[in-house]
């Protein structure tokens, strides 16, 4: 069968796992998927950095609008991050020419997600973004695929890897603040600002997009209570510790009588909860559905090959799917049935 041609925008350090696993495993993805997965073009700023894979005979672009517009790819990959151009119009304009488009960008959807879900939709092509929330977690496919038909009442969890990371190493290794967010960047935890990590943003952002999934309505990441965690000190760690409660920085979102109700804080959890034993990078979502009960999900939350895993599983669903089969909703349901937003008073 023809070779599934992709280009990658962004060989960060997502983009860089992505290209090392997609030619070290090539045979393996193309017995899976029935078709190979080739890389046929990418763009990023530096050309002359070891990636730990070799792209000599693979295009090379400067320009990630350019590469979106290269009539050689079947999907446009985009992992540079960030809500603004270039990453959007170099999304949108693949989009618009009818190209699949996978995505790791939270910022991106949070701001621009109903736009863009309506071209695809227009366009009848798939925009998939597992990992744009709680890394390697399948949460999208959760909440978009597996739970349909259920009503959820409640979405909550720990989705940044970074500060989840920066709060177990102060608790368990009595770190300073600044030393543990140093470490984070270093393990290619953290966004390009940190400032997103750490004042809650990036949850933020995730949140924003399964609580469109969860209740149906239009993304509303602007409408959430923002509390992060650089405030926090050892001991507040400790203190928390003696009354019997970690410290978490959750976001959580649920109905409410009066409209939906999305919020991120630092949060007191009782030592013996699940969430609580939550260490490190890792990243828990919890969802409450009313026919199947109450899901936890517990993984890897961001880091190259986490992040490169759930990327890896949206272009292979992409290798496996038919021309003019029926094609999931990108935000669960059609973006044109999507509801106002109505905040809870
Ligand atoms: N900076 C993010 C985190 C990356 O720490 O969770 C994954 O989205």
């Amino acid at each position: 069968a023809d070779a599934l041609k992709i280009g990658i925008a962004g060989l960060g350090t997502v983009g860089a796992s992505l290209a090392r696993i997609l030619v070290e495993r090539r045979e393996t993805l193309a017995a899976t998927c029935g078709r190979p997965i080739e890389i046929v073009a990418v763009s990023a700023r530096d050309r002359t950095r070891d990636r730990g894979v070799d792209l000599s005979r693979v295009a090379w672009f400067d320009d990630a609008v350019a590469l979106a517009e290269n009539p050689q790819i079947d999907v446009f990959v985009e992992l540079m991050g960030g809500a603004g151009d270039p990453a959007y119009a170099a999304v949108k304009t693949a989009l618009s020419r009818g190209v699949h488009v996978v995505t790791a960008n939270k910022a991106l959807l949070a701001a621009h997600g109903v736009e863009l879900a309506t071209i695809a939709e227009e366009r009848g092509c798939l925009l998939n973004y597992e990992a744009a929330v709680a890394g390697g977690i399948p949460v999208i496919k959760a909440l978009r695929e597996s739970l349909t038909g259920n009503t959820i009442s409640r979405i909550y969890g720990i989705m940044n890897g970074t500060c989840n990371y920066i709060l177990t190493k102060m608790e368990k290794e009595g770190l300073g603040f600044a030393e543990c967010l140093r470490e984070a960047q270093r393990l290619g935890y953290a966004e390009a600002d940190p400032a997103f990590d750490i004042e809650g943003n990036d949850t933020a952002h995730k949140l924003s997009i399964l609580t469109t999934l969860a209740f149906g309505n239009r993304i509303a990441a602007d409408d959430i209570y923002l509390e992060g965690i650089s405030n926090i000190s050892i001991d507040d760690i400790r203190a928390a510790a003696d009354l019997g409660y970690r410290i978490k920085l959750l976001g959580v979102a649920q109905r409410t009588d009066t409209g939906i109700e999305q919020r991120v804080h630092p949060t007191m959890v009782p030592i013996e909860s699940e969430i609580a034993q939550v260490d490190g990078v890792t990243n828990a979502v919890a969802i409450e559905a009313d026919i199947l009960g109450e899901l936890l999900m517990v993984g890897p939350g961001a880091g190259g090959n986490a992040t490169a895993s759930a990327v890896l599983g949206d272009i292979a669903d992409i290798a496996k799917s038919r021309p003019g089969a029926q094609m999931v909703p990108v935000l669960g349901r059609p973006a044109a049935t999507l509801e106002p937003y109505k905040r809870a008073q």
